[in-house]
């Protein structure tokens, strides 16, 4: 089957570089040789890591405490483009991050281009996995990281007028927060907390995990997002426990083991529902022994979102 890749070397949705070298990292660990050899997969779309900070604008001041606001905006607006491109041609996109504040631009494409698909009578559902939230409103931010806010701009729980500074968004572009889940929460903010409590969004956070098993959570989860619901399942490696995942620009102790994260992907590609996949925040150059273990975790997770058996 066809797969649409998308190399995301970007890093300007926080303030740590090195997460923008991530897609070399895993395409030098062999990820894509092993889609295409090992999973049969037939690949399209550019091969070459582009550096999408070089897409600057000239003058970048904050905006509402969102930091680099213009250069997010313009990245995610074109990621939003070409991921679109990619689903409209039927195939399951895979996008390589960089920061999480690119899935502003990948769900945005998935959203529009499954709503076609289907004649507006579906829309998609995002499986979120992550140590964070990131529903931050640029408002109750306290970084003005932009990988802090993709879930609120996404949903339009935080807006924009500014054309330039996520003004793009139109409403066939996003997310409801009913077909929204998250998976392996344990470092949300308080004004998140109040924005997932007054919304009623569906999350399940480590200690969810830790009373149900994962085996069980991840079977709700699949019934909140229903199964005639195609899933955009957006992965931040911190997600996992900085045991298996330690290069990473926000660690949070207690998350799950790679094998929990790798049942999740399992689980995901065993519904035949998942459209996208991001991989982000693997950041190779925080961790001078850590890194290679945190690519090679990215890897396995992709593997096995995209159809990797044990047996
Ligand atoms: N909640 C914090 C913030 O708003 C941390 C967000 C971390 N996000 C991430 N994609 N790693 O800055
Ligand atoms: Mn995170
Ligand atoms: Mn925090
Ligand atoms: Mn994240």
């Amino acid at each position: 089957s066809d797969l649409g890749v998308v190399l995301v070397g970007f890093s300007g949705g926080q303030c740590k570089p090195g997460v923008d070298a991530a897609p070399t990292a895993l395409v030098s660990a062999g990820i894509l040789d092993q889609m295409r050899d090992e999973l049969g997969y037939t690949l399209h779309g550019d091969e070459s890591v582009q550096d999408y900070n070089q897409l600057r604008p000239q003058s970048d001041p904050d905006h509402r405490g969102m930091k680099n606001p213009r250069a997010v905006s313009a990245v995610t607006q074109g990621l939003s483009q070409q991921v679109y491109n990619q689903a409209r041609e039927g195939r399951m996109v895979l996008t390589l991050g960089g920061d999480h504040s690119i899935a502003i631009g990948t769900i945005a494409g998935t959203a529009k281009a499954i709503r076609e698909r289907y004649n507006g009578r579906k829309e998609i559902g995002v499986i979120w996995v992550d140590a964070h939230a990131d529903i931050n409103t640029p408002e109750t931010s306290d970084s003005g990281n932009v990988h802090g806010m993709p879930v609120a701009f996404l949903t339009g729980l935080a807006k924009s007028e500014e054309r330039d500074i996520f003004g793009w968004l139109e409403e066939d572009q996003r997310l409801s927060t009913a077909k929204l889940v998250y998976i392996g929460l344990r470092d949300v903010d308080r004004g998140e907390k109040k924005i997932l409590r007054d919304n009623g969004i569906k999350a399940f956070s480590m200690h969810d995990i830790d009373r149900h098993g994962i085996g069980r959570v991840v079977e709700m989860a699949l019934a909140h997002i229903g199964a005639d619901t195609p899933i955009h399942l957006s992965f931040d490696v911190d997600a996992l426990d900085p045991m298996w995942a330690p290069s990473t620009g926000t660690p949070v102790r207690g998350g799950l083991t790679l094998r929990e994260g790798d049942y999740i992907a399992e689980c995901v590609h065993e519904t035949g529902q998942l459209v996208a996949m991001d991989l982000v925040e693997v950041n190779p150059s925080l961790e001078v022994a850590g890194a290679s273990e945190t690519v090679r975790a990215g890897v396995s997770l992709v593997r096995c979102a995209l159809g990797d058996t044990l047996l």
